[in-house]
C-alpha cells in the first residue's frame, strides 16, 4: 500500500451509533443522534460523548447533568435519522415519529423502548474545546433488552444486538464476526 497525505478533516471511520436522551423542562423526552461516543473509565464506568454547535441536548445535560446513551439497532435507523436532523427546540420528536419511551430506573433521563441497550449516566465533567464540548458520564445502570441470557463481559453477541454503525455519509449494519479477542496468542 502507498499513502499520500491528506487535509486534517473530521472523517473517522466507523462510529457506533447511540441516541443521548434527556428531559425537556416541560417532561417532554428529547434525542439526540450522536455517533461521537465512547467508553472512557471501567472503575467506575464511564461513557463520554462530543457535541458541537447549539443543541438543545447540551442545554439539557448541562442543565440536569444527566442523559441516556441508547444504542440503536439497524431496525431503528429511520429513527436514528429524525432524531439526527430535528432538532427538539421547537417540536416533541418523540410523538412526532411515534416512539415509546419511559423513565430510566436510576435517573430521571428518557429510555427507548425498542433500544436493547441503555446506559443511565450522570454527568461528571465537562472538557470545553473550541465550538464542541466532551460530555463525561459515569453509567449508573444498565437497562438490557429481557432476552438477552448472558450479558457477561465479552458475551454479547452483536447479531443479538444488530447495532447500526455510522461512517460519514452512511450507515451499515454489522456482518459477521471473524474473531475472538487473543486468539492471535495461540
Ligand atoms: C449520522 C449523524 C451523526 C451525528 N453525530 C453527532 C455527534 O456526534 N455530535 C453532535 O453534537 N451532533 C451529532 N449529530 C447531530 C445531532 O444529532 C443533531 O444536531 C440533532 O438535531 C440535535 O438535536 P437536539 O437539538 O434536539 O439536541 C449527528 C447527526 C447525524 C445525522
Amino acid at each position: 500500500m502507498r499513502h499520500h497525505s491528506i487535509q486534517p478533516q473530521r472523517g473517522f471511520f466507523p462510529q457506533p451509533v447511540y441516541l443521548i436522551g434527556t428531559y425537556k423542562d416541560n417532561g417532554e423526552p428529547n434525542f439526540a443522534l450522536i455517533t461521537w461516543v465512547t467508553f472512557c473509565s471501567v472503575e467506575p464506568p464511564m461513557l463520554m460523548f462530543a457535541s458541537r454547535g447549539k443543541k438543545l441536548t447540551r442545554e439539557l445535560v448541562e442543565k440536569h447533568k444527566m442523559f441516556s446513551a441508547n444504542l440503536v439497532t439497524s431496525d431503528m435507523m429511520p429513527v436514528a435519522d429524525y432524531f439526527g436532523t430535528q432538532s427538539g427546540y421547537h417540536q416533541n420528536k418523540c410523538e412526532a415519529i411515534h416512539v415509546d419511551t419511559f423513565q430510566g430506573s436510576s435517573l430521571a433521563v428518557p429510555i427507548l423502548k425498542d433500544s436493547p441497550w441503555v446506559y443511565e449516566c450522570a454527568l461528571v465533567d465537562v472538557i470545553e474545546k473550541e465550538n464542541s464540548s466532551i460530555y463525561i458520564g459515569e453509567v449508573k445502570n444498565i437497562l438490557v433488552d429481557e432476552t438477552i441470557e448472558d450479558v457477561g463481559y465479552g458475551k454479547i453477541d452483536m447479531y443479538d444486538l444488530d447495532p447500526l454503525i455510522y461512517a460519514p455519509g452512511k450507515y451499515y449494519n454489522i456482518s459477521e464476526s471473524i474473531g475472538n479477542v487473543g486468539f492471535s496468542k495461540k
